[in-house]
């Protein structure tokens, strides 16, 4: 870190990291691909410049960056509770793989395949979006910053998810490319602004990018109204 003091110094910052896991029965459940690198990367970076920070983090096998407040979550109903709980903030970072759907109903005890049984219905119901509500919050945080991953037409759907959920910034990764993405070290992040602006960090390690993504945050905050 450079000598200059961070203009996130003293800032309150929640970050969300990892996946989320819907339980299906007391063994099983539906998760997404994240190993939550990326979000701790975010994490131990703002702490870095400063800021006091809170993650919120789905099931992840990583340590706790140094000076950030922890909070453990499993599903998105208690990540949904958990950010809600962290406001108010002045940032809100949502890097977690939220899941979109989740069972209806958990079973309570195991399910059998039984010998009458060919397949199995699951009923899934959609989960509450934690960052479009972050983003409506009447406590809103100053600035809001979304990731979006996808396979294909990137900017078009992140440009899509910035407007749709009145983000001030959106980090897309492109799913399935070189250079990035879930279990990796490395990662390549395309940051579209609410200002129309459009840049690439990396492909790098996870901390060099998410510096180069709070590089752009600290620019958004010197410029957004407060
Ligand atoms: N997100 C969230 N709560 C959800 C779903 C997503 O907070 N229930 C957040 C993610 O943390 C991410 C952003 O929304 O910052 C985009 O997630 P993504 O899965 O790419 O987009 P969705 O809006 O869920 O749309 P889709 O999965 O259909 O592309
Ligand atoms: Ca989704």
């Amino acid at each position: 870190m450079s000598a200059v003091a961070s203009a996130l110094a003293g800032l309150r910052v929640v970050v969300s990291a990892g996946p989320t896991y819907e339980d299906i029965d007391p063994v099983r459940f539906i998760g997404n691909r994240s190993s939550g690198k990326m979000g701790f990367a975010v994490a131990e970076a703002a702490a870095r410049r400063g800021a006091q920070v809170t993650l919120v983090a789905g099931p992840v096998a990583l340590a706790t960056p140094a000076g950030v407040r922890r909070v453990d979550v499993r599903s998105a109903a208690q990540m949904h509770a958990a950010v809600m709980a962290a406001l108010p903030a002045d940032i809100y970072v949502g890097a977690a793989a939220v899941a979109d759907f989740a069972p209806a109903q958990a079973a309570a005890s195991k399910i059998k395949k039984r010998d009458d049984r060919d397949g199995l219905v699951l009923e899934l119901v959609r989960t509450r979006d934690i960052l479009a509500e972050v983003a409506g919050h009447p406590q809103r945080p100053r600035m809001v910053v979304g990731f979006a991953a996808e396979t294909d037409n990137v900017e078009g759907y992140a440009r899509g998810k910035l407007a749709r959920k009145r983000l001030d910034l959106i980090a897309a990764n492109q799913v399935g490319r070189e250079g990035g993405g879930f279990e990796s070290d490395r990662n390549t992040l395309l940051v579209f602004g609410r200002d129309g602006s459009a840049q690439t960090l990396g492909p790098a390690g996870k901390g060099e990018v998410a510096d180069g993504l709070l590089d752009v945050v600290e620019r958004f905050w010197a410029a957004s109204p407060g």
